[in-house]
């Protein structure tokens, strides 16, 4: 049976085209929705161009008002019928209300080597702290942020001529190959952890 995928995103929407175009034959999912919080998403144009159903719920209307924004997000992402949902640079944060509307179901990738690091500026904090290594994890999502149960993790070596800005460009394009992994794996039910190398 067809899993059928919901991604939200913010922003460019790299990683729900890398998941995009991995939902293609043999795969066992394939992509229902895309949706955005920003209008203005380059990701929209993209998904749109893909022949994906796209939508926008923008949370400035609701002043705050975090679960009258979630309601809203929730009937929308609903009304698509997904089996599973992947934040892919979505930049809200979710509260435990929602996100235990859809745990087990939901996935998220975040652009460090969990647990180290969860929240922003992840690429500046490893180069600040000296560390030899960083990457990115596919994560479950929990009510806590950046904290559940981990099912893929990219590693690279980083460079001491690194700056955020080229690390996060390398570690974008192991995210581009770790999230589709591991939604392959998760969408045939099978949650072992996928380490890149
Ligand atoms: C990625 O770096 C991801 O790790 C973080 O937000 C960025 C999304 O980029 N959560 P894109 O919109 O997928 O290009």
């Amino acid at each position: 049976m067809t899993r059928r995928v919901a991604v939200l995103i913010s922003g460019g929407g790299s990683n729900m085209v890398a998941l995009a175009r991995s939902m293609t034959g043999d795969h066992p999912a394939r992509p229902v929705l895309v949706l955005s919080n920003k209008a203005d998403s380059a990701g929209l144009t993209r998904a749109a161009e893909m022949g994906i159903e796209t939508a926008v719920v923008d949370h400035r209307p609701f002043d705050g008002d975090r679960s009258a924004f979630e309601a809203v997000l929730h009937d929308r992402i609903a009304a698509a019928e997904p089996d599973i949902l992947c934040l892919a640079g979505f930049m809200r944060v979710l509260t435990a209300g929602f996100v235990e509307r859809w745990q087990g179901r939901m996935l998220n990738i975040h652009p460090s080597l969990l647990p180290k690091y969860r929240g922003l500026h992840t690429h500046a904090r490893a180069l600040a702290a000296g560390d030899a290594e960083h990457g990115c994890t596919v994560h479950e999502v929990t009510p806590a942020l950046d904290d559940g149960p981990i099912l893929g993790q990219a590693r690279l070596s980083i460079d001491p001529a690194d700056t955020p800005d080229t690390l996060a460009a390398r570690v974008l394009e192991l995210e581009h190959q770790l999230y589709p992994a591991v939604l392959r794996r998760f969408a045939a039910g099978d949650r072992r952890v996928i380490l890149m190398p």
